[in-house]
């Protein structure tokens, strides 16, 4: 099955009251986790790279890996996502590049770190979904800024600062309205990385009513949450005890995720818990096998360790179970309806 457009996937989603994971990789064995999570709960899949991904990787690598991906899973169908695109021009070499789905995220300017102007958005976003919907690709845009990192891609915002970025509800509508993007990701409260929350989040800090409220007035965009994921205590505990050094701390609740799906969120994207299943399972095998040197020897339980995660994601967000009914439709057919 050739790759397709996310924007099929989120329209099978919303019509169904699902959400579909979006994985973060980096490598073959990443992806390769996530399809064999995929074919064991028949389960649509996005799969997503960042700019630093598509670095580390190298544009050709990925595109090949995406391809024999979607040669060997015929049965799955599969959208291939920029990640955070920084600027139009990352977004059209992901284009060039075979992507099937570009986030142009112009909440913040080409940095990736400092806060845009709305202006700014709109006008990026536009310039993106101009070219990519003329050849049938999907386009995520945000609007708001996401919490502080630790790690990855966001504005360093600091706790009083996340709150003044929160996505204004009111403002969520007119940018999409302005800009027609497929998806629009918003800010809550969450952040990216393995430090989200000092205490199990409350409405407070995690403020599931902003996507209720942009929902309501959005009732046809696809909202997405990022910083989702869960941070698993049984995660961070593996590898702390294989010699890691990770501090305590919260993630988002499945069951708060499991909320937005009933007011609209269709994407979810998740790195950090595919990141520590990884790290714990490479750790333990350095720890307890000392003289073990195959690198097969802790990249196969790696894999099945983000495999089990990305499972239980696929299973809770619902999208388990519904591979073989997305509608498959191409990018040219894609472009047409635009
Ligand atoms: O945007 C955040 C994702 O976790 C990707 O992170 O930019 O380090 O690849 P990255
Ligand atoms: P996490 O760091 O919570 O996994 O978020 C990933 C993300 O939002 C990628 O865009
Ligand atoms: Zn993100």
């Amino acid at each position: 099955m050739p790759l397709i457009p996310m924007r099929v996937m989120l329209d099978h989603a919303a019509e169904n009251g699902y959400g579909v994971g979006a994985f973060n990789v980096n490598n073959m064995e990443q992806i390769q986790a996530i399809m064999m999570a995929a074919t064991e709960t028949n389960s649509p899949v996005i799969v997503q790279a960042s700019r630093g991904a598509r670095a580390f990787s190298n544009d050709n690598y990925l595109r090949h890996l995406m391809l024999a991906t979607a040669e060997l899973n015929p049965r799955i169908p599969i959208a291939m996502h920029q990640d955070h695109g920084n600027s139009p021009a990352t977004c059209f070499s992901a284009i060039d590049q075979g992507f099937t789905s570009v986030m142009m995220d112009g909440s913040l300017q080409e940095d990736g770190k400092a806060p845009s102007t709305y202006e700014y958005n709109v006008d990026v976003t536009k310039q993106v979904v101009a070219k990519a919907h003329a050849l049938g690709v999907s386009v995520e845009a945000e609007i708001g800024c996401l919490g502080g990192i630790e790690d990855g891609h966001g504005a360093g915002l600091s706790d009083d600062e996340v709150l003044e970025h929160l996505t204004d509800p009111e403002e969520a509508q007119r940018f999409a309205e302005e800009t027609g993007c497929d998806a629009l990701a918003v800010a809550i409260g969450t952040s990216h990385g393995a430090y989200k929350f000092k205490e199990k989040p409350t409405g407070d800090v995690l403020k599931m009513d902003v996507i209720e409220n942009i929902h309501s007035r959005l009732p046809n965009t696809h909202l997405v949450m990022h910083g989702s994921s869960s941070v698993p205590r049984e995660l961070v505990d593996i590898i702390n005890q294989y010699g890691g050094e990770l501090k305590e701390s919260y993630g988002v609740p499945v069951e708060a995720i499991q909320q937005g799906i009933k007011h609209g969120v269709r994407k979810i994207n998740v790195d950090t818990d595919n990141r520590l299943a990884v790290t714990g399972a490479i750790r333990k095998v350095f720890s307890e096998t000392p003289g073990k040197f195959d690198p097969r020897d802790y990249m196969k339980p790696a894999r099945i360790a983000m495999a089990e995660v990305v499972k239980a994601r696929m299973i809770s967000f619902g999208q388990a179970g519904w591979a073989d009914k997305v509608p498959i439709v191409s990018l040219e057919e894609m472009a047409k309806r635009y």
